[in-house]
């Protein structure tokens, strides 16, 4: 089966490269390769390559820089996805779309349901559902959605990264203790993706890797993990500190656990705890 990775540059489009699975013939296009901003482009690489399947993990990502940048997060992040759906609308492709946790307001007390109302708080949530809601008026039989949340990779910036970054110069962080959802390995991720591609879900569901914790458990579980396999001295000091003390131009949904109740028989997270040990090796 011939498949479009769009995005393949990032972290988990370059996850995706690696584990696609044996049957699938894959195109992996960066940004340089293909801009999904530019809808003429789009139909025209589509329409030359007639991919069965589309996986579009390009995005605009920076979610405070957003906040003064609407118009270049709306073109990538709502105006791509649509492009893609029509894309693929035009050639008979499947599309797998990937978004994001910031589409919740975070003020929900219990694991958000794939149905659950949408409320984002910042540019990049609303960006990021809009993309969804284009794939699916556009592909209502032929397109899924697949939530997913704090994503980090042995490559690629993200967060795992720059704590160890900080540990290692400073020895110590602060880090916001009131913010709580779930640590997800890319390449969980990606291998998820695949299964569900191949399975042909369709509508909205959720993937993140399994359990809770706020970044400041991410952080001491880095600290802790990273110094048991010798990439850093024990004894780092991980401090908690309140969103308050951490101002940022974004809000940030305080409570974004996904609930994936809804994925399809066999597909079951492992533990965030036990992906960051996977992970961390890999470095
Ligand atoms: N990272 C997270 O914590 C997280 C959490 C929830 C959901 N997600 C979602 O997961 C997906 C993958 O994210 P990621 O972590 O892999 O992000 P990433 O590392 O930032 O990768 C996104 C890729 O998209 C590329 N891109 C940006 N604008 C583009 C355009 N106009 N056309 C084509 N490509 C473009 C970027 O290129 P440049 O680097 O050149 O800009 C980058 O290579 C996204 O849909 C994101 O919204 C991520």
């Amino acid at each position: 089966m011939k498949v479009l990775v769009t995005g393949a540059e990032g972290q988990l489009g370059r996850l995706l490269l690696y584990t696609a699975p044996a049957g699938a013939e894959v195109a992996g296009w960066g940004r340089a390769d293909l801009d999904i901003g530019d809808a003429e482009a789009v139909q025209v690489r589509v329409q030359a390559l007639k991919p069965a399947l589309i996986i579009n993990a390009a995005a605009y990502t920076a979610v405070d820089k957003a906040e003064s940048e609407p118009d270049l997060a709306a073109r990538v992040n709502a105006a791509g996805p649509a492009n893609l759906a029509a894309a693929a609308q035009a050639v008979g492709a499947r599309l797998v779309q990937v978004s994001t946790d910031f589409v919740f307001d975070g003020a929900a007390g219990s694991p958000y349901r794939a149905d659950a109302p949408t409320n984002p708080l910042g540019v990049y949530g609303c960006t990021k559902r809009d993309g969804e809601l284009a794939v699916l008026r556009a592909l209502p039989q032929h397109a899924l959605i697949v939530r997913t949340a704090w994503v980090y990779a042995a490559q690629g910036r993200n967060f795992l990264h720059t704590m160890l970054r900080l540990l290692r110069e400073r020895g110590a962080v602060r880090v916001v203790a009131d913010q709580v959802g779930t640590p997800t390995s890319a390449r969980c991720l990606a291998r998820a993706l695949w299964r569900l591609a191949d399975a042909g879900t369709c509508g909205v569901c959720h993937w993140t890797d399994a359990g809770v914790a706020s970044w400041y458990d991410f952080a001491v579980a880095i600290a802790e993990e990273a110094a048991a396999l010798g990439l850093l001295p024990a004894g780092a000091a991980v401090t908690p500190i309140a969103t308050a003390d951490f101002p940022t131009p974004a809000r940030r949904p305080a409570y974004s656990v996904l609930d994936k109740s809804s994925l399809p028989a066999g597909l079951a997270p492992a533990h965030w705890r036990q992906e960051l040990r996977a992970v961390l090796k890999e470095i």
